[in-house]
């Protein structure tokens, strides 16, 4: 008899179901999208019913295909950091309030002055931004107390799926270190921190480690999905953490570059030491006794979609790819800033912008085409270069997303990083981290890093070439010179434009 685990994915765009086998080969999957309402400038909300419509019936169409007795645990990912109010019958008192939401910056700034801003990024392994939970919940407070007044239990995204699913108040300690109210070292709630904010401890949920069993499927959640009652719920872990899993970075020296429409950059460590300034995210690892760096650049490959959109319409990524090649290395000296939807790491600023810097009449669009990609490389290059500043010195590094699926941009993204970049047999991402975490918490693997041994292997290896490494070198410099330049005239521009 097979056995199957079931990873579900809460992302902003969609809620997806996925299932396994114990050898990690993708058996169904089927997804139903979210409507995004962004109903203010800087306001970013989501209803909680859609996410488990949506939820529930890819559940419903992914349980036609497999028997209901063999699915031996579920998982759950999501979209991080997401404000959930629930009233006492579990009902949300308003729209959540999402992670790419930026109206609480007032709260953080006096939260960070409260507590004090290096205090504050030892306790929760970051600076603290207007995406995390808990300034929200301030938020709340201070401008619909009727909502506050009904508020009896905040969740995050996937763990409102899971309370629909098996009726408990449950969060892994990776997702919910994204709140910005845990000690992120001693993996708990952190009592001065919630006395800051003066929240109620008892609207937090229980906390457990990611492969956990936490919580069952009930029987009225097993009438809506078609999974049977009973089955298994493992703690499961945010996005990224989940990413990183699905990727196979389930150690320490291993790390990866998921350049996406954002980009991100993973490291596992076993010891909590955060970056003292907060310029990166260290947060509770997907599996005990683990920490998770996590250095994110907003926008990526987004930025080459822009490009390709705006000054390439109805050219093939191929045809942008053949222009890359046909341009040396280096752009012959034009510079892509790519702080297209502002930036969070290592420049924390909303304001932040796109920028090409060094046109001349020598340039066409070939050279904007690969300087962009050059641009994001450099920013994965700051991620990079963040993790080494806390002595993370990773050999090689997985890469998935856009910039892997190119020639041309993985070899100048492997000579940009100066270490051999590998690609991998799967790209499910966090859903796939998911299912991983439901078979280690049904026992179907000891631990994680034997589940990912086994489900995720390496395709291709690419080696930096030592003449890009040594051009690239010389012009990353003037690359991280960029922002710092920019810096005043980004909040010049920002108060032309009112923000
Ligand atoms: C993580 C983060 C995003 C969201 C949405 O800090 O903000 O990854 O989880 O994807």
């Amino acid at each position: 008899m097979s056995r199957y685990f079931i990873g579900i994915d809460v992302s902003t765009t969609a809620s997806k179901a996925l299932v396994i086998d114990e050898q990690g080969t993708v058996v169904a999957s089927k997804s139903h999208p979210h409507d995004l309402s962004t109903p203010r400038p800087l306001w970013s909300e989501q209803d909680p019913e859609n996410w488990w419509q949506a939820a529930s019936a890819s559940l419903r169409e992914v349980m036609k295909q497999i028997p209901a007795d063999q699915v031996a645990a579920v998982g759950l990912t999501g979209q991080m950091h997401g404000l959930t109010p629930l009233d006492k019958d579990g009902k949300p008192v308003r729209p959540a309030i999402l992670w790419n939401d930026q109206r609480s910056g007032a709260q953080c700034a006096a939260i960070t002055e409260k507590i004090g801003a290096r205090r504050l990024y030892k306790l929760i392994g970051s600076i603290l931004l207007p995406g995390f939970t808990a300034p929200k919940i301030m938020w709340v407070r201070q401008n619909e107390p009727d909502a506050y007044a009904r508020i009896a239990h905040v969740l995050l995204p996937k763990d409102y799926v899971r309370y629909r699913l098996s009726g408990a108040f449950v969060a892994d300690v990776a997702d919910a270190s994204g709140f910005g109210l845990m000690d992120i070292g001693t993996r708990a709630w952190n009592d001065e921190l919630i006395a800051a904010y003066d929240i109620p401890r008892a609207w937090l949920p229980n906390l457990c480690e990611s492969p956990d069993v936490c919580a069952y499927v009930s029987e009225e959640a097993a009438a809506q999905t078609g999974l049977k009652a009973g089955t298994p719920i493992v703690g499961g872990a945010g996005d990224q953490p989940a990413a990183a899993i699905g990727m196979g970075v389930v150690d320490e020296g291993m790390a990866s570059l998921a350049i996406g429409t954002s980009g991100v950059a993973h490291a596992i460590a076993k010891r909590y030491a955060p970056e003292p300034d907060g310029r990166l995210h260290t947060f509770c690892g997907p599996m005990a006794g683990t920490w998770l760096h996590m250095g994110v650049m907003l926008s990526a490959a987004g930025g080459l979609r822009w490009v390709h959109d705006e000054f390439t319409p109805g050219q093939s990524y191929d045809d942008l790819n053949r222009m890359a090649e046909s341009v040396p290395r280096g752009s012959l000296g034009l510079l892509f800033a790519p702080y297209l939807t502002g930036e969070r790491n290592p420049h924390p600023d909303p304001f932040a912008r796109g920028a090409f810097v060094g046109f001349t009449l020598r340039h066409g669009l070939a050279h904007l085409v690969r300087s962009a990609m050059e641009g994001i490389a450099y920013g994965m290059r700051d991620q990079l270069e963040l993790l080494r500043s806390l002595g993370v010195n990773p050999a090689e590094a997985v890469v998935t997303g856009g910039a892997a699926n190119s020639t041309v941009w993985r070899q100048l993204t492997t000579d940009i990083m100066g270490i051999p970049l590998y690609t991998i047999n799967t790209n499910e991402g966090s859903a796939f981290g998911a299912a991983i975490l439901a078979a280690v918490g049904a026992g179907a693997y000891p631990d994680v890093p034997a589940a990912c041994a086994q489900m995720v292997r390496k395709v291709d290896v690419i080696q930096p070439d030592p003449a890009g490494v040594a051009e690239y070198a010389r012009l990353y410099p003037a690359f991280q010179g960029l922002y710092p330049a920019l810096k005043e005239t980004y909040s010049a521009l920002a108060r032309f434009e009112g923000l």
